[in-house]
């Protein structure tokens, strides 16, 4: 398969970052008002979302005819749990964005029949044709979503055990007496890759090795982020510290 130039954007600090993620979102809605979109829980895409919120209020932007895909959650966890992704969707993007339960589509990872979930997910997304934008964090280890080290490159949605790393660094989500769930419940490479586009963001030093295994190590599941270079038209948003230009 063929690697393509990243498009890589530095920013002078998170809030422009923010800024610049936000932007491709909403040219996206505005081009395509039914678009099919996916979000990254997590810290990082705090600010970008603050700024969807705010672009929204001001009339910019409209998600009513929007689809929403949830890309990963920890198996067991739902909405209600602090610490899950959808707990943090839910608070931060769909309720502040007038979000409708029938445009959210997510993982019930709290299902006895995971495998059930996934079929559901890939079908779904087969029928509105892939998402047309996904905002991804990664994570020291390179993943995206739940896209663990070898794993696979083509698969689909896919229920994994977690990375020890994914473990130690996911702790900041739950309380400390909460130990995280050793399983998560994920969008695929395949599917992230057939995504119309592609943001990647990343903030901090603590992302610094992440981003440049991303942008310019081999590309190998070894650093799943590191295959989204097939992508024609991948992007990367950085700041300062999460980033050293490389010739
Ligand atoms: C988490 C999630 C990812 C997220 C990544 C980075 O474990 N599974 O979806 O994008 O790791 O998270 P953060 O932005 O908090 O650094």
């Amino acid at each position: 398969m063929k690697t393509y130039t990243t498009i890589v954007k530095e920013a002078k600090d998170y809030d422009e970052l923010s800024k610049h993620a936000a932007e491709h979102v909403i040219n996206v809605v505005n081009k395509k008002p039914e678009a099919t979109i996916c979000i990254a829980g997590g810290d990082t895409p705090k600010g970008m979302i603050n700024n969807l919120v705010q672009a929204k209020k001001e009339g910019a932007v409209d998600f009513s005819q929007c689809q929403f895909i949830g890309l990963d959650e920890w198996v067991g966890l739902g909405e209600n749990d602090p610490g899950s992704c959808q707990h943090f969707l839910y608070h931060h993007l769909f309720k502040p964005l007038e979000i409708e339960r029938e445009q959210i589509h997510v993982f019930d990872a709290r299902s006895e029949e995971l495998n059930e979930e996934c079929t559901k997910m890939n079908q779904l997304l087969d029928s509105l044709g892939g998402l047309d934008i996904v905002v991804l964090g990664i994570g020291v280890n390179g993943h995206v979503g739940f896209n663990e080290p070898e794993t696979g490159a083509d698969w689909k949605a896919h229920v994994i055990r977690l990375d020890e790393k994914t473990l130690q660094v996911g702790q900041k989500y739950f309380d400390s007496s909460i130990t995280p769930p050793k399983f998560g419940i994920t969008l695929g490479m395949k599917q992230l890759l057939h995504s119309k586009e592609v943001v990647v963001i990343a903030s901090g030093e603590k992302k610094l090795s992440a981003v440049q295994q991303l942008l310019y190590g081999e590309v190998s599941m070894e650093h799943p982020a590191s295959i989204l270079r097939y992508h024609p038209s991948l992007r990367v948003l950085v700041d300062q510290h999460s980033f050293v230009k490389t010739l």
